[in-house]
């Protein structure tokens, strides 16, 4: 179950939801938990969760681990901060900074580089949708981002569905068209790295999963957690999703 905080919280506001959000799970070992957080919370986030089981994860990574890219930041010194995680060409990545899967297929590798596990971002677009092109989109996705991948290095990623759609809109898909969805990407993963990788493959959905959805999602045995945005910034709500 991971949080991906986007663009909000202070390094204050940050320590804040741990005080929180740590006792609300304390308990917890059914899952792994991971919270994504503004790159400028790290430090906040890894420190407040210091002796928990939650993880934490950047939320994009530039594929060189040095080098003179203003702006940027590495794999390696996403480690070096404490993280494990990292998201790579979520959809507002895509839509607004111009990623490609072409760059993807890079920061994927700058992340298992330095023992990051990549969550790699696919998801369509409602004109896609609506045009009859999500597999047509997923399988350029997936096949530009993750083709160049060994089965050993794939073995170490964890896929996202996320239709652009639900992103933010409180529309979720259906448990029914997400599974659809994670049914063909992991036919995806068959075709590229064979049946063992597409069993074990883990594919997280997201797009307004919320405390009132999240049990109907997870009955699908097609889907084995979720990402999650807004509901992630509230320490009770995304309790409740990880307990659901
Ligand atoms: P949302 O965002 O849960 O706010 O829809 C999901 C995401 O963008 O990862």
């Amino acid at each position: 179950m991971a949080g991906n905080w986007k663009m909000y919280k202070t390094p204050a506001e940050t320590s804040a939801f741990f005080e929180k959000f740590r006792p609300l799970v304390a308990g917890t070992n059914h899952c792994e938990v991971v919270i994504c957080p503004p790159f400028v919370d790290l430090a906040a986030a890894v420190e407040s969760a210091r002796g928990t089981m939650i993880e934490i994860g950047g939320q994009n990574l530039f594929w060189g681990q040095e080098g003179a890219y203003t702006g940027e930041v590495s794999g390696q010194m996403l480690r070096a901060a404490g993280c494990r995680w990292a998201l790579v060409a979520h959809s507002e990545r895509r839509q607004y900074f111009g990623e490609t899967n072409e760059n993807a297929a890079k920061r994927i590798l700058g992340a298992l580089e330095v023992g990051l596990t990549p969550v790699y971002c696919v998801g369509e677009m409602l004109d896609d949708r609506q045009s009859g092109k999500t597999e047509q989109v997923l399988e350029t996705q997936f096949q530009g981002g993750l083709a160049r991948l060994t089965a050993e290095q794939f073995d170490k990623l964890v896929v996202a569905y996320e239709p652009v759609w639900a992103i933010g809109t409180g529309k979720v898909a259906t448990p029914e068209i997400a599974a659809d969805a994670h049914r063909f990407i992991r036919d995806q993963v068959r075709k590229l790295f064979g049946p063992g990788a597409a069993a074990a493959c883990r594919i997280l959905y997201g797009g307004s999963v919320k405390p009132d959805n999240i049990r109907g999602l997870m009955a699908q045995p097609e889907i084995d957690g979720a990402l999650v945005g807004g509901a992630s910034l509230d320490p009770v709500s995304f309790a409740s999703i990880v307990n659901f």
